[in-house]
């Protein structure tokens, strides 16, 4: 537990009682026979919030309906592997690790930890600025303040080798900085001097982003020239909020403000875009946050689309053809009427059985939720923020979850190793 004495007492409450669960599904996870064993004592609780939390930590896999994705004979091997724990064991928190507070008062909507890093995170803050966090050696510490932006800081991405961030703002700028120094090395000014939302790398040419702005429109800009590139532009319905490509950067979804998600095929030698499909999801609810994954688990390859739109769910779509059409699969209840709400699929690496989605809530608690369920799809809940979770990122291990919420605060949450 790190130092409180920075920390509001409100802020100070919270932290308490999220340590207090933890410790409450620890001792619920001691009742498990299996898990009696391996520790040695439990502490005495009452009763109420320990079922509460019992049953949260729950997994029972007898409701997996036949033909389901998981459990296949692969999967059995790579559980056997991984020690055949379930997914709630696998996704239970031991507690907060650390928690930042260099934006309080000012929203985080992003962070992200930095590729194939255990300690290397930034985030970007509606007050114009960028932080990145280093977690070790310890103590956390900010490492550098990217600062530059004349506007709030809305979006944000590392790039493949982590030597550069590219960042949007409301002031209108594409700002590009090297994370070694924090110096800005280029700025490239929205042609129409309208704001800029969101931005994405080309996953397979780091050359290129994709930046989304208040004008509907989306471009392609090409970071080492600072230019737009030729045929890389197109205009959604309303005001561009989200991108994500699809790991081999061949297909683009971007969701915009009036509800709808567009799929555009990807030119990779020219950086053109074709616009391809439109998803209205619900007609008038902003797309906050669209994620892209081709595996689903470790043994499915079920290229599927995660989303975050104002409706009170996570919506889980099946992408069923090479042109981005969306199939809605799942979807798992969530408090999401307004904030800019986004979620990620857990990494690949530590999958035991199933798979994992994360996400933010306006209720101030961090959600998973297990997506072969049909029912009680949920994993865990981690309470502690004291306002709308705005974001949530694994580091590249799962041994570190952060969560940015809309008061400022960052909390590293620490998994629980086996
Ligand atoms: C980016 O462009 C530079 C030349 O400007 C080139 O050397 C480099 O390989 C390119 N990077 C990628 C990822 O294509
Ligand atoms: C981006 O700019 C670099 C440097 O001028 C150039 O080599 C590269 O071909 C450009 N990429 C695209 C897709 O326009």
């Amino acid at each position: 537990m790190q130092p409180l004495c920075f920390l509001h007492l409100s802020v100070f409450v919270d932290l308490m009682a999220a340590v207090w669960q933890q410790v409450l599904a620890v001792d619920a996870r001691c009742e498990d026979p299996r898990a009696q064993g391996a520790r040695g004592h439990r502490r005495s609780v009452s009763r109420g919030s320990y079922q509460l939390q019992a049953q949260m930590n729950r997994a029972v896999y007898d409701e997996r309906p036949p033909g389901s994705l998981v459990p296949t004979s692969v999967a059995e091997a790579s559980r056997a592997m991984a020690g055949d724990t379930t997914l709630s064991e696998n996704y239970a928190f031991a507690g907060m690790h650390h928690i930042f507070d260099q934006h309080v008062d000012s929203a985080v909507p992003r962070l992200q930890f930095a590729n194939d890093d255990k300690h290397l995170l930034a985030c970007c803050s509606l007050d114009g600025t960028l932080s990145i966090m280093t977690l070790s050696p310890p103590p956390p510490t900010v490492k550098v303040t990217l600062k530059g932006h004349a506007g709030p800081v809305t979006d944000f991405a590392w790039s493949l080798s982590n030597d550069i961030i590219v960042s949007t703002s409301k002031d209108g700028t594409l700002r590009i900085w090297n994370t070694e120094d924090g110096r800005c090395i280029r700025e490239v000014a929205d042609p129409e001097g309208s704001e800029l939302l969101c931005c994405t790398f080309q996953p397979m040419n780091n050359n290129l982003t994709v930046v989304g702005n208040s004008k509907h429109h989306l471009q392609v800009v090409n970071i080492s020239t600072g230019k737009k590139v030729k045929g890389g532009s197109s205009k959604l319905t309303g005001r561009v909020l989200s991108l994500s490509f699809d790991a081999p950067g061949r297909i683009l979804w971007a969701g915009d403000d009036r509800g709808s998600i567009f799929s555009f095929l990807f030119d990779m030698a020219t950086g053109k875009l074709t616009k391809a499909k439109r998803l209205v999801v619900n007609e008038g609810s902003p797309i906050s946050s669209i994620s892209a994954r081709s595996w689903i688990s470790r043994e499915a390859r079920d290229p599927s689309l995660l989303v975050n739109t104002c409706v009170n769910k996570l919506l889980l779509y099946r992408v069923v053809d090479n042109e981005g059409t969306l199939q809605l699969k799942r979807s798992f209840p969530i408090q999401h009427g307004s904030q800019p709400l986004h979620s990620i699929f857990c990494p690949l690496m530590s999958f035991r059985q199933g798979a994992c989605v994360v996400t933010g809530s306006e209720d101030a608690c961090v959600y998973f939720f297990d997506v072969e369920r049909n029912t009680k799809a949920i994993v865990n809940k981690l309470q502690g923020h004291s306002g709308p979770v705005l974001d949530v990122s694994f580091n590249c291990d799962e041994s570190l979850l952060a969560s940015s919420d809309a008061t400022g605060m960052v909390i590293i949450w620490r998994r629980e190793q086996k």
